[in-house]
């Protein structure tokens, strides 16, 4: 039985989920902590947190408020994560009550924050790409597997070069024991990790061998009794050939590929940097369907950047009709601190965006029920991971469908095939065939 108690509450993307994994892997495994869902209950409270749009770091200062109403007495608050790499001390003016910072690439010095008052660690140049955490995994069948830490890109509305610092791909023995070991453990599925996965190799901390990130895949993919392997996100510039090619012929993996478009028009993608046109754009996306018959593409996309005129707007319509994307993430561009785009002229008034959201937003959904409907009388292979209310479990297809069945505790972990019977926008139902 541990002495001290914890609760995480992780805000963000994938990789804060990896981060928080770290963080309770190091501090159940080499300090006295255990797990609790009751914060009331908690010693140590730590939020993880995103600062990739104003709203979430709003949320976390009305959250770390309700935290200390409620914590128990003695008991310590943390924040972690990419509002901490760039608030830093900051925190500690408007949350006295906060007793330590740590920022997303410092995640490796957990141990140190919790016994060391009001410590801070957004040590932007710290590199722990070769750090070995210990080992924890909130999935027994999906192990998601940091490739690399950081970003260089700076696109010019984006706050993660100043959060994440710059990118150091992590040595390939590193990821290969990593992902044997949670193969061995029962993984069926690896999930890859990076804030530009398919950059992986242009930069170590230490001599490498050269290795890209097609050759990383293949690589992997060579581990017995692996069945899946996904990754995100890949940035559309790095979409070469041979990496199109390598996504399409090998066998294991999945056949879902998230293409952050951004923006349709090449005039605003050259003002957010980010390095490629509508042209390119098309080209990748519509030889990768070609390439590749089922495959699902994703894609998040900023409307209401700094200067969008009705003209570039209606590109990045033209760019969804084209591609006729499976799944997208859109947004509202948000002003972010220390970014380019918040000192340039001509920023879009909220009713404008607004509105330009919900057109986007409305037409994805008229493709979408298109899409959901050639689904049903279709046969996939799923692998099942969650299970749902009235006796269903719940898991997802190659091309990332969810997919929902009739079943028990003993379908998770399992692959089967199923057949879709009842395809709905959010979830296709099926039966086992
Ligand atoms: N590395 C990934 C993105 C990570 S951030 C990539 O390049 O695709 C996730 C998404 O948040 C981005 O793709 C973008 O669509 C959105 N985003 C980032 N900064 C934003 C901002 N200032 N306003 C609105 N959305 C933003
Ligand atoms: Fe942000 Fe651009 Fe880096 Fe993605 S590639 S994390 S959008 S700076
Ligand atoms: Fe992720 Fe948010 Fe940081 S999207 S990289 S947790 S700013």
């Amino acid at each position: 039985m541990s002495a001290k108690k914890l609760f995480i509450q992780t805000l963000g993307c994938a990789m804060n989920v990896r981060d928080s994994e770290h963080i309770i892997a190091e501090l159940t495994q080499k300090e006295d902590y255990s797990l609790t869902e009751d914060i009331k209950e908690a010693d140590l409270i730590l939020i993880n947190t995103c600062s990739v749009r104003e709203k979430p770091v709003h949320k976390l200062f009305s959250e770390v408020g309700g935290f200390e109403k409620v914590k128990k007495k003695g008991a310590k608050i943390g924040v972690c994560g990419c509002t901490a790499s760039h608030l830093g001390e900051e925190i500690f003016r408007r949350a006295p009550y906060v007793d330590f910072v740590l920022g997303a690439r410092n995640i490796s010095k957990i141990t140190q924050a919790v016994k060391t008052p009001k410590f801070v660690g957004v040590d932007l140049d710290y590199d722990e790409s070769e750090f070995a955490f210990s080992d924890f995994r909130n999935s027994p069948y999906k192990s998601y597997i940091n490739i690399s830490i950081g970003c260089d890109k700076h696109c010019t509305y984006c706050i993660v070069p100043h959060t994440r610092g710059d990118e150091i791909s992590i040595p390939f023995e590193l990821i290969y024991n990593e992902a044997k070991k949670a193969v061995e453990k029962g993984a069926k599925e690896i999930f890859l990790l990076g804030q530009n996965v398919n950059n992986y190799g242009k930069r170590f901390r230490n001599a490498h061998k050269k290795m890209d990130f097609s050759d990383l895949l293949n690589a992997l993919s060579e581990i017995e009794n692996l069945r899946r392997i996904r990754f995100t996100s890949p940035h559309p510039l790095h979409m070469d050939d041979k990496f199109l090619q390598t996504f399409s012929q090998n066998e294991k993996i999945c056949k879902s590929m998230h293409m952050p478009l951004q923006s349709g028009s090449s005039e605003i993608l050259r003002a957010m940097k980010r390095g490629y046109s509508k042209e390119w754009y098309l080209d990748r996306a519509l030889k990768l369907r070609e390439l590749c018959e089922n495959v699902s593409i994703s894609t998040d996309i900023i409307v209401a950047f700094p200067g969008e005129s009705e003209g570039d707007f209606e590109d990045t319509l033209d760019v969804l009709e084209k591609v006729r994307f499976e799944q997208i993430f859109s947004f509202k561009y948000s002003k972010r601190p220390l970014t380019k785009a918040a000192t340039m002229p001509n920023q879009i008034p909220e009713e404008i965006a607004s509105k330009r959201l919900t057109i986007l937003q409305n037409r994805h959904a008229e493709i979408l029920d298109e899409i959901t409907k050639k689904q049903e009388n279709q046969i996939f292979e799923v692998l099942f991971e969650e299970l749902r209310a009235n006796n269903a479990v719940a898991g997802r297809t190659d091309n990332n469908f969810l997919v929902q069945i009739q079943g028990s505790e003993e379908m998770l972990g399992a692959m089967k095939q199923v057949k879709i019977t009842n395809a709905k926008r959010m979830v296709l139902y099926g039966e086992i065939v």
